[in-house]
């Protein structure tokens, strides 16, 4: 099983190689290297984050690593290698894709995502689950940002890898991924150890806010502090980056995160239609109750003044409404 372990590492690592080189040096990855520079991936990201190129071709990693003597039985637990359906032998997994080799915390290449060129699905194909590779348990590039983390006692926390790798490029050197899938209490953990406080900053559209909103019980059940950098409308942090350069990047959303309640205020107040009475009734109900479960009296009714403000509603009414609830929660 050890000795399992080691030659997978291996195969990983010379595979990271591989398509670094193909990207870099020769033909193939010419079209690659164009849409990456189209992207604002210059050569120094390329390095530091040792982005590959797979060809559009069915044997080129299957003929490097039998050249190497990997045994093919075993590449294929590892999944770089896909059997073929008749079994008479093996094909390269990744074709025609960028390639992203993901890293456990020790910094060793242990699985994969490739990126289509431009448009196709899936957008991104990753490793299946090996025995190196979980991916509930893995934040992209974790093990480069981890003593960022360590230093500032903060994590940002983003979707994708082009996220991870702006971020970087604009100075957000704690930046990691949930690489698309929900944040488990694993990741959590992984957090904790390293951190204090986590900001999360995912895309800016539905399913990035639903999923924030989804991930703060979980950080807070961790006893992380949590809070949120709002991204424009339509916007993930890659977009904005490029849009609007790394200072802008790094002042307005970074440096203006919201409290994980006010977020949950907003995300509230966006699912409730303002313009009809009973939907604002419903938005204050839901917000009295969202600042019930703050610890902090000073910060139920800062919350609570705000509210009151906002609807004309006396703040003694919210006040025993919020004190009834928050007595409830005990
Ligand atoms: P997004 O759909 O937000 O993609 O998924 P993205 O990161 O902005 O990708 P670009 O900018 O178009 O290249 C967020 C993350 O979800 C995972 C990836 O980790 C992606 O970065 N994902 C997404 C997949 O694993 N497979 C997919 O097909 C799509
Ligand atoms: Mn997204
Ligand atoms: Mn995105
Ligand atoms: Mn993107
Ligand atoms: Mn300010």
């Amino acid at each position: 099983k050890q000795r399992e372990r080691e030659l997978m590492l291996e195969a990983h690592e010379l595979t990271a190689k591989l398509y670094n080189y193909l990207l870099l040096n020769t033909e193939f990855g010419r079209a690659a290297k164009q849409y990456l520079a189209s992207r604002g991936i210059t050569d120094k990201l390329i390095e530091q984050f040792r982005i590959g190129f797979a060809p559009d071709r069915w044997d080129t990693l299957v003929t490097f690593l039998t050249r190497r003597e990997c045994d093919m039985a075993l590449m294929e637990k590892g999944g770089l290698v896909s059997a073929k359906n008749d079994g008479s032998g093996y094909v390269d997994r990744f074709r025609d894709r960028i390639m992203f080799p993901l890293w456990d915390r020790d910094g060793k290449v242990v699985a994969f995502a490739g990126r289509v060129l431009g448009e196709g699905q899936p957008k991104y194909l990753n490793s299946p689950e090996t025995p190196l590779f979980n991916k509930s348990g893995s934040l992209y590039h974790f093990h480069a940002a981890k003593s960022n983390m360590r230093k500032s006692g903060q994590a940002v926390l983003c979707e994708g890898y082009m996220d991870v790798i702006q971020a970087w490029s604009a100075g957000v050197e704690e930046a990691v991924a949930t690489m698309g899938t929900a944040l488990t209490e694993q990741h959590a953990a992984i957090l904790r150890r390293n951190a204090s406080e986590v900001l999360i900053c995912y895309d800016g559209d539905r399913a990035g806010q639903a999923a924030a909103l989804k991930a703060m019980p979980i950080l807070e059940k961790a006893r992380l502090g949590t809070r949120v950098a709002v991204l424009p409308k339509g916007q993930d942090p890659d977009d904005f980056i490029r849009q609007n350069g790394p200072e802008r990047f790094r002042q307005e959303i970074i440096g203006h995160p919201v409290s994980a309640v006010k977020f949950k205020l907003i995300y509230s107040r966006n699912s409730h239609t303002m313009v009809e009475e009973e939907g604002r009734m419903r938005y204050v109900k839901d917000a009295v109750r969202l600042i019930a479960e703050l610890d902090s009296p000073i910060e139920r009714e800062f919350y609570l003044k705000e509210l009151s403000a906002e609807f004309g509603m006396s703040l003694e009414t919210l006040k025993q409404d919020c004190h009834r609830m928050h007595m409830q929660m005990q």
